[in-house]
């Protein structure tokens, strides 16, 4: 019998409770190897449907089905032991009301056994958080640039930089909040505008492209590995992978045309 004591997963809940205090380390992951190493160092991974453009090469997270945020949500899960995993929830699987998200929200859980889901939008989905939440689902608000929503904002561009827009957001952010989200991604936004949400709402906000003013930070893995080349303007790149890669292929298509193969004793030794 193993004495090793088990490990606890971070709860919703936990992290709804760090509020102020010290900062939230979150990070994308989709695959069970790569969750692995960031499920030691963050607190909460999000199998995001930014997978669709970055594992799958689609243009938006519009195209993404619900069935390919589990299989991620699955392999995620058996990567990890720590951290809070909450996976997406992909557009058109929880707008039109209540019970299609929850339905759908259900069945992520179910399947993947994640402790929380995400979902696009302020006001206008309030109802539905709070219809979640009373139902067991722990959700995980967004709003400020929303890529499900790419085609009636008219491309990926930062939110706020007019001040006159700032009450909507900041009624969002209060909506999502007085609904159960147990905390909000902001995603690119300006400054002021993250700095006066984060300072309204009593559950953490989670920034991306929205300044050092909220109560933690998530990027995309691949983005701050550098893997992908062309990274948003905001992302500080901490790996050179695109480079290790291309290196690593090299010497493996050299030793493969020189016949450099492994001797029939270091086959499956
Ligand atoms: O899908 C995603 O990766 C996200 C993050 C950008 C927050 O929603």
């Amino acid at each position: 019998m193993s004495t090793e004591a088990p490990t606890r997963r971070t709860t919703a809940p936990a992290i709804r409770a760090r509020k102020g205090k010290e900062p939230i380390v979150a990070l994308t992951s989709y695959h069970a190897h790569t969750a692995a190493i960031v499920d030691r160092h963050a607190d909460v991974i999000l199998v995001g449907d930014s997978l669709g453009m970055v594992m799958h090469g689609m243009e938006s997270t519009v195209g993404v089905p619900l069935d390919l945020m589990i299989m991620h949500g699955r392999a995620v899960m058996r990567g990890t032991r720590r951290a809070l995993v909450v996976v997406d929830m992909p557009f058109g699987t929880y707008e039109e009301s209540p019970q299609m998200a929850f339905r759908n929200a259900a069945r992520i859980m179910k399947e993947t056994g994640c402790g929380a889901v995400k979902l696009e939008g302020g006001a206008r989905m309030a109802e539905t958080i709070r219809f979640l939440v009373e139902r067991g689902i722990p959700v995980m608000a967004h709003i400020g640039l929303t890529p499900q929503s790419v085609n009636t904002l008219g491309g990926f561009k930062t939110q706020g930089r007019d001040p006159d827009t700032w009450p909507i957001f900041e009624e969002d952010a209060r909506a999502v909040a007085e609904a159960g989200a147990f905390s909000i991604v902001l995603e690119g936004m300006v400054e002021p505008l993250a700095a006066r949400i984060t300072k309204q709402v009593p559950i953490p906000t989670i920034g991306i492209g929205a300044s050092v003013e909220c109560d933690g930070q998530i990027l995309v893995l691949e983005d701050m590995l550098g893997l992908n080349p062309r990274p948003p303007k905001f992302v500080k790149v901490y790996g050179r992978l695109l480079e290790e890669i291309e290196n690593a292929v090299q010497s493996y298509a050299e030793d493969v045309r020189q016949r450099s193969f492994p001797t029939e004793d270091q086959v499956y030794r």
